[in-house]
Order: C-alpha cells, then sequence, then structure tokens
C-alpha cells in the first residue's frame, strides 16, 4: 500500500525512495495527475515547415497527429479514427493532404475534418442517417507554442502555456531563442531507456556534480575548455517555474561576446544571440557569467548545450523513449538548408499517410 505522505516526506528532507522510480502505484499517480494536466512538449514548428507535414508524438499511450493544415496552421489530433478507433495514422512523418484509416478506410482532412466515408448511402442512409459534416478527429484539448515549440495540454481548463512556464521561459530563450529567426530541429535520432522517466528529467535539472567525472573523456580528447575537475564542477543551479538547470560559471569581467567564444560559440553566432535576447539577459550572461549547460522543464523536455530532448514515458514505468533533436541557428547558407530531410519527403496525392524514406 502506497503511503505518499511517507514518500512526499523523505523527498522533502532531501532523501529520494528509491521505489519512486519503480512502484506501478507511483507512476499511475503521475499518469493521472501530471500528464493528463500538465503542458506537454510534443513537437517543433520547423519538423513541420510546409502544408500537409505532420510528425506522430504519443504522450503516455496517447499517440498524436501533430500537422500543418492546408492554411498553415498547426493542429494535433488524437491519432484515432472516429468510426471504430483505429489507430488513423500509421507512419511516423510525413505529408499528406488526408489520412486515411487503414480498416474501413474512413478518410480526413489534415485539419481534421471527415472528408468521406465508404459506402455512406447504403451503409448510414447518407447524410440524414449519419451527418459526415461537422465531423472531425478529436483535437488536443489545449494547445500552445512558444519559441515554434508546440506543447499541449489534454486539460481543457489549463493555465495559458505562458503562465505555465512562468519564469522558465527566460531561460528557455537562451536554447530555443538563439537569433531573430530562431532555431530549426533537425532529426530526431531515437533511443529507449532502461529506466524510468524521472531519471532523466533530474539529471538536466540539476545533476552537475556527475560532470567531472561521467563527461571526463570529453576533456581528455580536448573538447572541454576547463581541464580540471574542480573547476568543472562550479557553476550554479536556479529554479524557476516549472523548470529546473544547471549553469556554467564562466570568468568573471568578460564583455559578452568573450563570454560565448569562452565556451565555444563561433563569431557568426554572437552577433545573432545578441540582437535575440533581452538587456536582461545579456547581461546575464556578461555581468555574471551565467550560461546555461542543462535544464528540464517538466515533466518531458529536457535542454542541454547541444541539443533537446523530450521523454516519452512508456505506459509502464520502466523506460522512457526519448528523442533528440540537434539545434541550428537559422539563416545559415541555403545549400545547408536544402539538404534537410523535409525537402525529401513525398507528399501525398492518394490520401494515404506518407512514411519516411
Ligand atoms: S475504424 Fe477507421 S474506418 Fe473503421
Ligand atoms: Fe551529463
Amino acid at each position: 500500500m502506497l503511503d505518499l505522505a511517507a514518500v512526499t516526506g523523505q523527498v522533502r528532507r532531501g532523501m529520494v525512495p528509491a521505489h519512486v522510480y519503480g512502484d506501478p502505484a507511483i507512476f499511475a499517480l503521475e499518469r493521472d495527475r501530471l500528464f493528463t494536466r500538465s503542458w506537454v512538449f510534443l513537437a517543433h514548428e520547423s519538423e513541420i515547415p510546409d502544408p500537409g507535414d505532420y510528425v506522430v508524438r504519443r504522450i503516455l499511450a496517447d499517440s498524436f497527429i501533430v500537422a500543418r493544415d492546408e492554411s498553415g496552421v498547426v493542429r494535433v489530433m488524437f491519432n484515432m479514427c472516429l468510426h471504430r478507433g483505429m489507430q488513423l495514422c500509421r507512419a511516423e512523418m510525413g505529408n499528406a493532404s488526408h489520412f486515411r484509416c487503414p480498416y474501413h478506410a474512413w478518410t480526413y482532412r489534415n485539419d481534421g475534418r471527415l472528408a468521406g466515408l465508404p459506402f455512406h448511402e447504403e451503409a448510414y442512409g447518407g447524410e440524414d442517417g449519419f451527418a459526415r459534416l461537422g465531423q472531425s478527429l478529436l483535437q488536443a484539448p489545449s494547445l500552445g507554442t512558444h519559441n515554434g515549440l508546440i506543447f499541449v495540454s489534454l486539460d481543457p481548463d489549463a493555465p495559458a502555456l505562458s503562465d505555465y512556464l512562468g519564469d522558465f521561459a527566460f531561460y528557455l530563450d537562451f536554447y530555443t531563442r538563439q537569433s531573430p529567426a530562431g532555431v530549426e530541429l533537425r532529426g530526431p535520432q531515437r533511443w529507449r531507456v532502461k529506466a524510468n522517466w524521472k531519471i532523466g528529467a533530474e539529471n538536466f535539472a540539476g545533476d552537475s556534480y556527475h560532470t567531472p567525472h561521467t563527461h571526463a573523456s570529453v576533456v581528455e580528447i580536448g573538447l572541454f575548455r576547463e581541464p580540471k575537475a574542480s573547476k568543472r564542477k562550479e557553476g550554479a543551479l536556479y529554479l524557476a517555474g516549472p523548470g529546473a538547470g544547471t549553469t556554467y560559471k564562466l570568468p568573471p569581467g568578460g564583455d559578452f561576446a568573450d563570454q560565448l567564444r569562452y565556451v565555444g560559440y563561433p563569431d557568426a553566432m554572437i552577433p545573432a544571440m545578441a540582437a535575440a535576447w533581452s538587456d536582461r539577459q545579456r547581461a546575464l550572461v556578461a555581468d555574471s557569467g551565467f550560461m546555461v549547460s542543462a535544464a528540464t522543464l517538466f515533466p518531458n523536455m529536457s535542454l542541454c548545450t547541444t541539443g533537446r530532448r523530450s521523454t516519452q514515458p512508456e505506459p509502464w514505468s520502466r523506460s522512457s523513449r526519448c528523442g533528440s533533436g540537434s539545434r541550428s541557428a537559422s539563416g545559415r547558407p541555403r545549400c545547408f538548408r536544402g539538404s534537410r530531410w523535409t525537402r525529401r519527403r513525398r507528399r501525398s496525392s492518394s490520401g494515404t499517410p506518407t512514411g519516411p524514406i
């Protein structure tokens, strides 16, 4: 029998009982109280740049189509056919004007509207027997974007995304607004972690302690600026609304550009970063030696200086699927942009969702 008050008391004293990472009762509470109510990160707008582009993502066991419809509006729709509940879209990403159910072939426009069903007259008595008009895939109850990041909440009464992000939006800009043109997601790469979802979230939120040892090889091959473990542990933790993160501590007294160069940003990026960030954000870097390192926006989005990760906990408690995408500032040479995977995707004219090549 789960004693939630005892667990909470231990956590508040700084002692995390090990069973919180494997107890099905805890995971059931997280499912019901956390993942169904908070804002969950699903995708970035740059993954679906053109009308008809879509990706399929999950919140626990529920699958969603994240699509840009023909008029350019981003939509998040429950990936379930209205007829008998079949999973509608079977591909992970693609471009389609319509989605056709593999079971009885009900067909939906990419904005979710039901466009056709076979034998409407014979099977249902036409529009009088079953009205096709007005039927639509279930849309996510709440949808919000920030710096191109697409979040949904399964709670129709969720607070506005900006209210949920609160003070964490200030830190999120350091990762997701490094130029006025924003960032572009490349990927995703995926892997399955045989661990409870909280392990990764905690690591990014506040575990600087591991870096001198776990990442020693990065120093050995000369990729990290600080050679001494004692120096690499310096920095700070911050808590801001639903997020938390770790920082590097840069040498005091540098100017803005020197600070960014110190951690390896190329000169070409520095004016773009200066233009994208506010006076307060620039001053934090220049005057206080602040530089983001890793962070987690609870529950499922983690960031580090080499990319962002989202976690899709499996419908059981002990494993998670993670996806990672590297960031790069928009505005790079066109030849680079032209190599994007989105350019290689074929558009479906038959109405059948197309998969990755
Ligand atoms: S379940 Fe989709 S058409 Fe029947
Ligand atoms: Fe690490």
